[in-house]
């Protein structure tokens, strides 16, 4: 086999040629991440139909890809954590026996890659060479991948430098399974319609990933290794992987602090990155680090410093507007790829919530012709930009810093319809872990599957934790005890609806005065007022100033507690426990029980509005 002379590492080279003998691509193709090579892979996606080439005076440099329609999300059920050991997986998470998974992949895999190219993709998470990064080397048989990894990671030639002889990589295979035998045309979008697995070997540190050429499935940098191998990583190095965003506040006066935040896939966490605060607050700044996933480690400070791995954006399309987001649109400008979004007549995209009007006509992401009257979306609920990092008007001056940005506080919140408040900050670390072990969510179109239904979703991390959930909780109590003054711990509920279906909270940019509050409070300059569950803001507590037509009653519905509902609640954290029993942390249990206790205190002692608990003494 013949490498490039700047190839170097032994693994690297072993691999690449075990890889190449198993797979039997008709080539090989060692990326260097160059522009130019970026460019040469569209048009040559443009010319077999993959790719559409948007117009360059609407959207320069951009492209639309439509994706096979069984192909449209990460697949969890076929999503596995092969440990050695069925234990070390945990009951949220598939489980094969490693050797019996291998025998399995190693015969899809056998010709796999018949009639098309290989790509060796070397990429850092992380800015390159930082203490916080790790790299990794996905090797693929798709030509979109390979683009969208360019946007996503820091990929190209120069990793091997930072690799060096003998440095460490997590080795990403991944085929969409569709070999082209003899004479066979290809499809716009192959992808293997019977056999899918996204498959993670935690002990080797390896991820095989086979038949989707979708997002989380086929970008193997991010939730594959960011989060389920990091994950592994990070408990045995001391830090943590985590599905947040993060994103930087400054004060009107020039206080500046680090936050990150939770939320389960497509609940919002690219908006909340990107918010710009109202004008009538005062001259308050959102600068955006990350708006998917946080590597944070412990520095020589103590403090916790936080690196945002990805270089771009993954972002749900529909819901995305100049009104809700106009940092995200401002990114996706140029030089983005868009997956299963609209095309407009004059080589624009569009997708649902983009624009109040609906264009008069448009080709739906199937490929047909679409009308307001149709009865079809235009665009898949999980279509997908992908738009570099940088493009972002409000990319924090540190995004790069190989340093990572200093976390003061940690926000966790899941899309609840009723039952959780719409913020509270935890008592300290302890109950912190509580809230976000027992956060549950509305499951969204992020996943294949039903949408609606409430589950646990701990930390946001069910799909994406590598091992087993109750020694990851584990992970989180030890970690806070090891810290000084770890960063203060809360809970958010952007989602709660009234009893006519509609979002009680705006939303979006008001979710500014709940930052306000969150950020004051991690400085220790707000009050807070205590409840069972945690300190709450008082109506008095929370700036208004812009907002003043959201009544104190409207308020406190989005704050109340109500008793018998939380018992309901209570009673399905004990579901989530008793699931994870062998492995749970005791505090858990007993935090449970302090709050069930404290509901049945009497409520005027939650300070909030006392007026407003006393008929339900
Ligand atoms: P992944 O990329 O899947 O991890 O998700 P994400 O958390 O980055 O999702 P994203 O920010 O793209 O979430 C998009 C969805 O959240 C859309 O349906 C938005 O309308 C909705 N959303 C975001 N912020 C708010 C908010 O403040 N209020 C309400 N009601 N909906 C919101
Ligand atoms: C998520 O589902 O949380 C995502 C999108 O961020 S994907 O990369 O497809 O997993
Ligand atoms: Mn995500």
């Amino acid at each position: 086999m013949d490498y490039p002379a700047y190839v170097r590492n032994a693994r690297v080279r072993k691999w690449v040629a075990e890889v190449a003998e198993l797979c039997k691509p008709d080539q090989i193709h060692w990326c260097d991440g160059s522009q130019e090579e970026y460019d040469m892979l569209c048009e040559q996606m443009v010319q077999s139909g993959t790719f559409i080439r948007l117009n360059p005076e609407k959207r320069p440099n951009s492209y639309l890809c439509r994706s096979d329609p069984s192909d449209v999300a990460r697949v969890e059920d076929r999503t596995f954590i092969c440990s050695i050991s069925k234990d070390d997986a945990g009951p949220t998470n598939n489980w094969v026996n490693p050797k019996e998974m291998k025998e399995t992949l190693t015969g899809l895999f056998d010709g796999s890659m018949r009639g098309r190219t290989m790509y060796v993709i070397p990429y850092s998470m992380g800015p390159l060479g930082s203490p916080i990064a790790h790299i990794g080397i996905e090797l693929t048989d798709s030509p979109y991948v390979v683009v969208n990894m360019r946007i996503m990671t820091r990929m190209g030639k120069a990793v091997y430098d930072v690799l060096g002889e003998d440095g460490e990589f997590i080795p990403c295979l991944h085929s969409v399974g569709m070999p082209l035998e003899a004479g066979q045309k290809d499809v716009p979008w192959p992808s293997n319609h019977k056999h899918k697995y996204i498959v993670h070997f935690p002990e080797e540190r390896t991820i095989w990933s086979y038949g989707s050429g979708y997002g989380g499935n086929a970008l193997l940098g991010k939730k594959c290794f960011a989060l389920r191998i990091a994950s592994v990583m990070a408990r045995a190095e001391g830090w943590l992987a985590e599905h947040m965003l993060i994103l930087g506040v400054e004060s009107p006066d020039g206080e500046k602090t680090y936050v990150a935040a939770a939320f389960p896939s497509a609940c919002g966490k690219t908006n909340f990155a990107m918010l710009i605060p109202p004008k009538e607050m005062g001259d308050w700044k959102v600068t955006t680090v990350g708006d998917d996933i946080a590597w944070i480690k412990p520095g020589p400070d103590g403090k916790l410093y936080a690196i945002n791995p990805e270089s771009g954006y993954f972002g749900v399309a529909p819901g995305t507007s100049w009104d809700t987001n106009p940092n995200a649109m401002a990114s996706l400008e140029r030089n983005s790829i868009f997956t299963n979004v609209a095309l407009t007549d004059d080589g624009d995209v569009w997708w649902e919530g983009m624009t109040e009007e609906p264009p008069a006509h448009l080709v739906d992401w199937l490929g047909q012709e679409w009308d307001p009257d149709c009865g079809r979306k235009a665009s898949h609920p999980n279509a997908r930009f992908t738009a570099p990092a940088s493009q972002c008007p409000s990319i924090d001056p540190d995004w790069e810093n190989p340093k990572g940005v200093p976390i003061k506080a940690f926000i966790f919140g899941g899309r609840r319809s009723k039952t959780v408040p719409l913020v509270y900050q935890a008592f300290n670390w302890m109950y912190g872990t509580y809230l976000a072990a027992t956060m549950g969510s509305e499951t969204t179109a992020a996943a294949a599957g039903a949408v609606g239904n409430v589950r646990r979703d701990p930390f946001a991390m069910l799909p994406f934790c590598g091992y087993h959930m109750g020694d990851y909780f584990n992970h989180w109590l030890q970690f806070g005890r090891r810290i000084p003054n770890p960063p203060r711990i809360f809970s958010v509920n952007w989602f709660r609806k009234d009893d006519d279906g509609k979002f009680i909270w705006p939303g979006f940019a008001q979710n500014m005065r709940v930052l306000k509050w969150v950020v004051e409070r991690a400085n220790g300059h707000a009050v807070g007022t205590e409840s069972p569950l945690g300190w709450m803001p008082r109506y008095e507590d929370l700036d208004w100033n812009g907002l003043e037509s959201f009544s104190p009653d409207q308020f406190y519905d989005l704050m109340s507690i109500d008793r018998d509902v939380w018992q309901q609640e209570l009673l399905q954290h004990e579901e989530l426990f008793l699931r994870l029993f062998d492995r749970l942390p005791k505090e858990l249990t007993h935090i449970r029980e302090l709050i069930r206790s404290s509901l049945w205190r009497s409520s005027e002692h939650w300070g909030l509005a006392p007026e407003r608990y006393a008929s339900t003494e």
